[in-house]
């Protein structure tokens, strides 16, 4: 039997954290897939078909992940996936209340699926996609916190929206 093991998330923008993750999920499970969950209650920094490419590419070497996007209910997501795990980071005790949440409401909903926590390297502890966007709308350095390509795509986005204080660029 093939082990597909879904990482969900908003990704926005995937972080060497996320990264990290997928690379040591993709050890444990047959198959990963990475689902950006299309929100339609938030306002994110880039459109959910920005976020699948990114992920697509920082992806493409990484044999056995695969990136898709999904809208509604994770476990109805997994269901349709054929997928019996979903993977989520840990980082610090502050996560732990909204995951368990989290993971007690999916096992209500769909008993026979998991929810697999994996600590996130310690190297990345701090790190959320949020922080990300604050410190680089403040000219902060981004560098080695996400992936090379998504650095200028995020300073270019915030540009954009008018979120970029001005400041000599990192
Ligand atoms: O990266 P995030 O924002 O922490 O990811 C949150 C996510 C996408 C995993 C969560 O919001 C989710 O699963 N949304 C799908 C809708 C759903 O199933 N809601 C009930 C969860 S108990």
């Amino acid at each position: 039997m093939r082990r597909i093991a879904v990482y969900p998330g908003s990704f926005d923008p995937v972080t060497m954290g996320h990264l990290d993750i997928i690379e040591r999920a993709n050890r444990i499970f047959d198959k990963v897939i990475v689902a950006v969950f299309h929100n339609p209650n938030k306002d994110p920094l880039f459109t959910m078909e920005e976020r699948v490419d990114m992920l697509g590419k920082v992806l493409q070497d990484f044999d056995g992940v695969e990136v898709d996007s999904f809208q509604g209910l994770l476990t109805d997501y997994l269901k349709q996936k054929g997928a019996g795990v979903m993977i989520r980071g840990l980082r610090a005790v502050s996560d732990f209340e909204a995951e368990l949440q989290m993971a007690s409401m999916n096992k209500k909903l769909a008993p026979e699926l998991e929810t697999v926590f994996m600590m996130t390297n310690t190297k990345y502890a701090y790190l959320s996609s949020s922080l990300i966007k604050e410190v680089a709308s403040f000219r902060g350095c981004i560098k080695e916190l996400v992936p090379d390509d998504i650095v200028p795509k995020v300073i270019e986005r915030l540009k954009e929206k008018g979120k970029l204080i001005d400041k000599e660029e990192c």
